[in-house]
């Protein structure tokens, strides 16, 4: 028994050496951080239970990391530790932390709570960065914690986003200090980080598995102008070495002169009390996390007086001052029972994974995308594999990898069918291109049903009720097939169906009704033309301001919009030279679909119904912003206006309207709700 012990120990040790190498100095790990975190779990209870078998090289002792070729050493004048993890709940978790600070403190019952500084644990990088008389001249990583690699130079490129911050100044505002060592977390923000592996994949390119991977991947590049083609973000948390700086009393106020010195702090942090702070803390970032726009896998809790952290001290490996405390983990293994195909709106295949129901990033996955036949191939993944999904914030999960070595024997390759599972189309891929796509176009049930739903959406014609289940039912009982024939449903047909009472039929027949006054943008992005998505429909309606003249207008036109390059313009080009394409645009307007239109660049001259009007809008219309309120109603010629006043003609309210509401009444303005609003444009015909 214990020499099976004894055993298991030194495999979790050649395990857990070979995926930290695999993690840490190729960036390339082939398990999730979670079973790696479970391994050395184990070890540490073996070693626990087991001292006398813990090893010096154990990687229970040592921070791993090393040098990689072609980078040059630094030393580290100030070791980069890291710090103990909690996975426990989050009452736990952050109760044990503090009870453990209060005693090494020997604070008794009575003293009060000790102040934390709580912060989030950024999943990304440790960069320590340099700067001396206020300029960086130098970047390292962690490396093993003692020597890292100088990687000034990539970390030179770490822009961050205009508009959001992130960048890493080459100089710092504020007191020249001989030296301030700054440490930090280089990260990739979860959009850069989809962008990026969207271009990889257009390409044939490898994608890669998370935000963390591909930053560090980026910075630890031989090659600096790749380096600086990925986009990179930075938030400062802490020191290394400091020489003619007065350090300030607290972490809080250390970040605060950070912050001031122009390096970029998260502004999710706080200045708490006790456990109950640290809880509360931690509960709100967890509610935070998924809405974030870059990975955390925790939260951090800092003792704030630098004079208690300094009574604290480290052990070994960490500081006894500090501590992380861990979410669920945004990537788990778990079996690929299934491959299915899912058809999309332009037709494309997409394979889905089907798994055995895996917890991953705080819900239950069993559905996760494998994007197309290139990646599945690349990541070599087959059905009976063990494989690493991950699901972090609002993204569809997905299948980043396969764990290598837990295969079943005799599995065959996966293939993609040959004709379509939704209508039995055959399946092609384009010369050259990625995507196997269903021919079947608006004849395949899924395509014509995911266009159904897409011209539906909120964002589109925003057609509420019209979703999924009552697509299906329309689709497949044949009473649509075309989108314009959405508009000649009646109450017969659809209370016809199964579970259509009468009152829905109606409601649903009104929003139709009240769908068909829309804007431009809207519609052209409705209409689900490939590569225009909702930024694309606002810049081509914003130019050409007519439905004709976008549809007539030649490629070169078309690459004269904002952010329209060959692709999209080829794109939108072969949509419009589509006859039938062509007609569902005039079947849409026939059947009442307006939108106010103006005349692009040139004098406009659509009808202007609101002309010399002036309109006040308040409160929250049910299905648009503000902001298209009044495109709307400027586009009719009409004024908006702040206030009301006795030269108020109308005012638009909406819901929890107020004051201004009020004001109206007084003055006996006339009071639309949106519907009216809409009837008002509608006037322009
Ligand atoms: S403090 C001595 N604060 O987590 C304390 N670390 O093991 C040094 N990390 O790889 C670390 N966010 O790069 C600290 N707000 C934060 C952090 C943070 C992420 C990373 C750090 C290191 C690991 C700590």
């Amino acid at each position: 028994m214990s020499t099976d012990t004894a055993h298991r120990a030194a495999e979790l040790r050649a395990l857990l050496h070979y995926h930290a190498q695999r993690y840490y100095v190729h960036d390339a790990p082939e398990i999730p951080d979670a079973e790696y975190d479970r391994l050395f779990q184990e070890l540490q209870a073996i070693e626990a239970a087991h001292p006398e078998w813990r090893t010096p090289d154990s990687p229970t002792q040592r921070v791993i990391g090393q040098v990689l070729e072609g980078f040059a050493p630094v030393r580290h004048a100030v070791p980069m530790l890291s710090i103990r993890t909690e996975t426990d709940t989050e009452a736990t978790g952050a109760e044990a932390f503090d009870a453990r600070v209060r005693r090494e403190l020997e604070l008794d019952e009575q003293a009060p709570p000790v102040e934390y500084a709580a912060e989030l644990k950024f999943d990304g990088l440790a960069i320590n960065l340099r700067y001396e008389q206020g300029v960086l001249v130098q970047a390292a990583t962690r490396g093993d914690g003692e020597t890292g690699e100088d990687v000034t130079q990539n970390i030179r490129t770490v822009r961050g986003r205009p508009g959001a911050g992130g960048g890493i100044p080459l100089r710092l505002q504020g007191p020249e200090a001989a030296v301030i060592e700054v440490r930090g977390e280089v990260y990739m923000r979860r959009d850069d980080f989809e962008a990026l592996n969207e271009r990889q994949r257009e390409r044939g390119d490898k994608t890669f598995v998370n935000p963390r991977n591909a930053a560090a991947g980026a910075v630890r590049q031989l090659d600096p102008a790749i380096a600086a083609q990925r986009p990179l973000s930075f938030f400062a948390y802490g020191l290394g070495e400091v020489q003619g700086w007065p350090l300030p009393a607290t972490h809080s106020a250390l970040l605060d002169a950070l912050a001031a010195m122009g390096l970029p702090v998260c502004e999710h942090r706080a200045v708490v009390q006790g456990a109950a702070g640290l809880v509360q803390f931690h509960r709100a970032m967890g509610a935070l996390r998924d809405a974030l726009p870059f990975d955390i896998d925790g939260v951090v809790y800092k003792v704030n007086r630098r004079d208690l952290q300094q009574r604290l001290g480290f052990v070994t490996r960490e500081p006894r001052w500090a501590v992380a405390h861990k979410y669920p983990a945004q990537e788990q293994m778990t079996l690929l029972r299934g491959i299915e195909i899912q058809v999309g709106r332009t037709g494309k295949l997409t394979p889905v994974a089907k798994l055995e129901p895996v917890f991953v990033g705080g819900t239950t996955v069993s559905n996760a995308t494998l994007h197309n036949l290139f990646e599945l191939r690349r990541k070599g993944v087959r059905i009976g594999d063990t494989v690493i999904v991950r699901r972090a914030g609002d993204v569809i999960p997905e299948v980043v990898g396969r764990v290598p070595g837990l295969r079943p024997q005799y599995v065959p390759n996966f293939r993609m069918p040959r004709s379509c599972p939704a209508c039995g189309s055959a399946v092609l891929r384009e010369k050259g291109g990625i995507d196997h796509r269903c021919t079947g176009g608006l004849f395949c049930p899924a395509q014509r049903k995911q266009a159904l739903l897409h011209f539906a959406g909120r964002r589109a014609m925003d057609i509420e009720g019209l979703g999924d289940k009552l697509v299906d039912q329309l689709v497949d009982s044949g009473l649509i097939r075309t989108l314009p024939e959405l508009y000649t449903l009646g109450l017969a047909k659809l209370t016809a169906l199964e579970r259509m009472g009468g009152k829905s039929a109606q409601n649903l027949l009104d929003r139709l009704a009240s769908s068909k006054h829309t804007t431009l943008t809207r519609f052209l992005y409705a209409l689900g033309i490939r590569h225009v998505g909702e930024s694309t429909a606002r810049d081509l309606a914003r130019h050409f301001g007519a439905i004709d003249r976008l549809m007539d207008a030649s490629l070169e036109q078309l690459l004269e919009v904002n952010d329209v390059g060959p692709v999209v313009a080829r794109s939108i080009r072969t949509f419009f030279d589509q006859a039938h394409n062509r007609e569902v645009v005039e079947q849409l307007r026939a059947a009442g679909v307006q939108w106010p239109e103006h005349d692009g660049t040139v004098a406009d001259t659509s009808p202007k119904p609101l002309a010399g009007q002036t309109l006040v809008l308040t409160g929250t219309l049910p299905s648009m912003s503000r902001d298209e309120a009044k495109a709307l109603i400027e586009a009719a010629g009409g004024k908006v206006a702040g206030s009301v006043s006795k030269k108020t003609q109308f005012v638009v309210a909406g819901a929890e309207a107020g004051s201004k509401l009020d004001k109206a009444r007084e003055l006996g303005v006339a009071i639309l709700d949106e519907a009216g609003l809409k009837a008002l444009l509608g006037a322009a015909g």
